[in-house]
C-alpha cells in the first residue's frame, strides 16, 4: 500500500531515538510505499500543516492510508478530520488499532509520541495496517453517515 507519514517536531524530539525517521523505515520495512509529507527537521512547526498534508493525499488518491505523529495524535487528527474524505483515529492500545479498522474503517492512524513508546507506535501501526475493515452492514452503514 501507499502510506502518506506526516507529523510535527514531535517527530524529532530529543533525546532520540527520532520517532519520524524510525517509523518510516519500519513501514517501509513491512514492504509499504511511503509518501513523507514531512517535515524534514526538528524545529518548532504547527501540526494542522501537517495533519493537513496527509489528508490531502488521502482526498487525492495518492495515498491509501495514513500515519500522523504529533505529541499526542490529537491535534493532528483534528486537523486530518476536517477533511469528509479522512476517518483519522487515534490509538493508544492494540484494541482501537484493530477495532479502529474493523469498525470505523479508519483510514489514517494518529499516534502520541509523548505517551507511546517507538516499539509500540510500531506494534500498533502493524496491526493497524494488517487488520480489514469489517465491512459488515451496520459498520458500512455507520460509516457512510460519517460523510
Ligand atoms: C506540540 O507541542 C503539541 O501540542 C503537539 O505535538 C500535539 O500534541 C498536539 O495535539
Amino acid at each position: 500500500m501507499k502510506i502518506a507519514f506526516g507529523s510535527d517536531h514531535a517527530g524529532f524530539e530529543d533525546p532520540g531515538p527520532h520517532y519520524k525517521p524510525e517509523l518510516i523505515q519500519f513501514i517501509a520495512s513491512l514492504g509499504h510505499e511511503v509518501l513523507d509529507c514531512g517535515p524534514q527537521l526538528g524545529e518548532s512547526v504547527d501540526y494542522p500543516d501537517y495533519g493537513r498534508k496527509v489528508a490531502e493525499a488521502i482526498k487525492d488518491g495518492a495515498a491509501e492510508r495514513g500515519v500522523l505523529l504529533c505529541g499526542t495524535g490529537i491535534g493532528i487528527s483534528i486537523a486530518a478530520n476536517r477533511y469528509p474524505e479522512v476517518r483519522a483515529a487515534v490509538c493508544v492500545n492494540e484494541d482501537m488499532a484493530r477495532l479502529s479498522r474493523e469498525h470505523n474503517d479508519a483510514n489514517i492512524i494518529a499516534l502520541g509520541k509523548r505517551l507511546l513508546s517507538l516499539e509500540e507506535c510500531k506494534n500498533l501501526i502493524k496491526i493497524w495496517l494488517e487488520t480489514p475493515f469489517s465491512g459488515v452492514d451496520r459498520h458500512q452503514r455507520r460509516v457512510d453517515k460519517l460523510c
